[in-house]
């Protein structure tokens, strides 16, 4: 996720906003700029790629000043190219802006602005905010006329406006995405996260959404989005430099875990609209889903966690849109020669959009004729860039190698795309379409609910540490969880072998294992399968096995059967997969971390396998 820097004092000044943007480096991103003022006005660089790529250039053209704002860019709109890096600039070229989040309602903006007359260069959505800023200039002072830009804005924002009248301040807000402001000495600073500035203070005034801040060196001066001032005491930061880029969580997993609700808001930001009963997706993505014949076929394609979400597709897809799916393994569809026709739309799932198997498998089925929809989370990535069409999951850089936020994001773009094309080939109506509709802008909420079962599951968790081998069941949407749950479980903590089963092939085999306190995991939400899935609890159970059971928060009933009892809340079926993949990630973690594991870089484990 991108990551904003903003500096005032009298250090000098590219030198320190490169320092303090290479401390956000671990947020992930994929180009990098700076615009600092000076007596010549406002400098602009930007590069694509790493920043060193932008130290050289400054090296090659220093720029002085005493005032500037700096930027990573993680793309969302419009590719990783320097046009579309930040700063964006107005059409005077005299104020700068830096953004990170998504603006929902750019496009309508943009329109408006054009008619305006204003001219674009970039693809993002960011750069309305620099134009919109310049129209309210004509008729308001620049603290007003921030303001007003801001209220027009819908969607996430923290932005840093840097203006080549202002020699003295920097303006900056948030809505939904980070942004601090540190107070140092004969300095101060805008910064998305804590570690950008802790090497120089530990005292941070922390903002809410919809606060407007005047930065000076003296420090800040925030408002409220009409103006009204609000007081708030700079806050002491004990942390160290390690434990802050974690956001205060031991591992970047459990930061990750904690980050679902937001990521997954982000996968629906623009595309569900539950007060009009909405799904849509960006114009490119439904000229390709109007292309689809009404007897197309599917093939999902992707590799580990991403294949469990394309399981759960499978699932979602069938029911929902009627159309035949297959999942396959990457590894296994590009050397099977499978069946492929221009009737054949394969859906590649992959978070870094990088995975060898993947490509190669998307390689191959485009030379045979088939369509290529991604769901992807890297702007511009391999995978995307070979694709006809991309659902971007915005669920932010995943560091932690075992995957959690993007697999959820995946399973929620899955379910964006089950719920469109079921609307759209008349397979949902009327009240059931409206439930889903209202379910799936439940999700982010409910997540919220299930990770406050987290004293609980370390509590459980604690219990089963010392075992050395775990089974996971499921039924129907539950099967991909189990998989997904043991997954998990191995990747993170290699002392322990763990095995992800639908839960009615337990008797054909796994059974045979079971004895005294061997520990399942028994996802046993409400569903149309509910009672087949106690049945196999007491299978478990007859055999002496240890049922720790993920279940519906009111089922008082299951009680008796689960040896531990995790409760989720409820949710329809076809969104159980994401909420229950909660407590098992959770579950995981805390096996791991009682077990001492290296718990975000496992050994032998790579987060994106760009070999064979
Ligand atoms: C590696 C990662 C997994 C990931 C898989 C597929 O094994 O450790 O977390 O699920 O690759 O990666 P992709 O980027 O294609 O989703």
């Amino acid at each position: 996720m991108c990551g904003i820097v903003g500096y005032v004092g009298s250090a000098p000044v590219s030198e320190t906003i490169l320092d303090a943007l290479s401390r956000l480096e671990y947020r992930g991103y994929d180009s990098a700029g700076i615009a600092i003022l000076n007596s010549k006005g406002l400098e602009v660089r930007k590069r694509t790629g790493k920043l060193k790529a932008l130290a050289e250039a400054l090296q090659q053209e220093p720029v002085e000043g005493h005032i500037g704002i700096g930027h990573t860019r993680w793309a969302t709109h419009g590719e990783p190219t320097e046009v579309n890096a930040h700063p964006h600039t107005d059409c005077t070229g005299t104020l700068a802006i830096v953004h990170n989040g998504i603006i929902e309602n750019y496009a309508e903006l943009k329109e408006r602005l054009l008619a305006q007359g204003h001219t674009f260069r970039s693809q993002t959505d960011t750069e309305i905010f620099a134009h919109l800023v310049e129209e309210f200039l004509k008729a308001h002072p620049i603290d007003a006329a921030f303001r007003l830009a801001l209220k027009e804005l819908k969607g996430s924002y923290a932005v840093v406006l840097v203006s080549a009248r202002e020699p003295h301040r920097l303006f900056g807000a948030r809505n939904a995405s980070p942004l601090i402001v540190g107070v140092g000495k004969g300095e101060t600073f805008f910064a998305s996260d804590v570690p950008a500035i802790l090497e120089r203070t530990r005292s941070v005034v922390y903002l809410n959404d919809h606060e407007a801040v005047e930065l000076t060196v003296d420090g800040p001066r925030l408002t409220t989005l009409e103006g009204k001032p609000i007081r708030r005491q700079p806050t002491k930061i004990e942390w160290n430099l390690a434990a802050a880029r974690k956001g205060g969580f031991p591992h970047f997993m459990l930061k990750e875990i904690h980050e679902q609700p937001a990521a997954i808001e982000q996968t629906l930001m623009n595309r569900l609209d539950p007060a009009k009963a909405r799904v849509t997706f960006d114009r490119k993505t439904k000229a390709f889903l109007d292309t689809l014949h009404a007897n197309e076929r599917v093939i999902i394609i992707a590799c580990g966690t991403a294949y469990h979400a394309g399981v759960v597709g499978e699932y979602m897809l069938e029911e929902f849109v009627r159309i035949p799916v297959d999942v396959d393994l990457a590894s296994e569809f590009r050397y099977r020669d499978p069946m492929l026709d221009r009737r054949t739309t394969v859906i590649a799932i992959t978070q870094s959009g990088e995975t060898a198997d993947t490509l190669a498998g998307v390689r191959l089925a485009k030379e045979h004729g088939a369509k290529i929809l991604t769901i992807c989370n890297v702007m511009g990535s391999s995978i995307a860039r070979a694709s006809d069409a991309v659902i971007y999951t915005h669920a932010g850089p995943e560091i932690a190698v075992a995957s959690t936020k993007a697999y959820t994001s995946q399973v929620t773009a899955l379910a964006l795309l089950t719920l469109y094309l079921a609307k759209k080939r008349g397979h949902l109506s009327g009240a059931p379409w409206r439930r889903l509709v209202e379910g799936l802008a439940n999700v982010p909420r409910l997540i919220e609910q299930a990770l406050q079962a987290e004293p609980e599951i370390k509590a459980i968790a604690a219990k089963y540490a010392a075992a050395r081998n775990f089974y996971y069941l499921g039924r129907r949407y539950n099967v991909p969880t189990a998989l997904e749950g043991a997954l998990k479980l191995k990747e993170i903590c290699p002392l322990i072998h763990a095995e992800g089963y639908a839960a009615g092939e337990m008797k054909h085999g796994p059974i045979s294992l079971i004895r005294d306190g061997w520990p399942v995991v028994v996802i046993a939400t409400h569903s149309s399968v509910y009672d087949k899935v106690v049945s196999n609890i007491e299978e478990v159970r007859a055999r002496k096995g240890h049922c720790i059971v993920i279940a519906s928060e009111g089922d008082h009933a299951i009680k008796r059967h689960a040896n531990s009892l995790i409760t989720v809340p409820k949710t329809e079926e076809i969104f159980s997969p994401i909420i229950a993949a909660i407590p098992s990630q959770l579950f995981a973690y805390y096996v791991a971390d009682a077990n001492g594991c290296d718990i975000d870089q496992p050994p032998n484990l790579a987060k994106s396998v760009t070999v064979e």
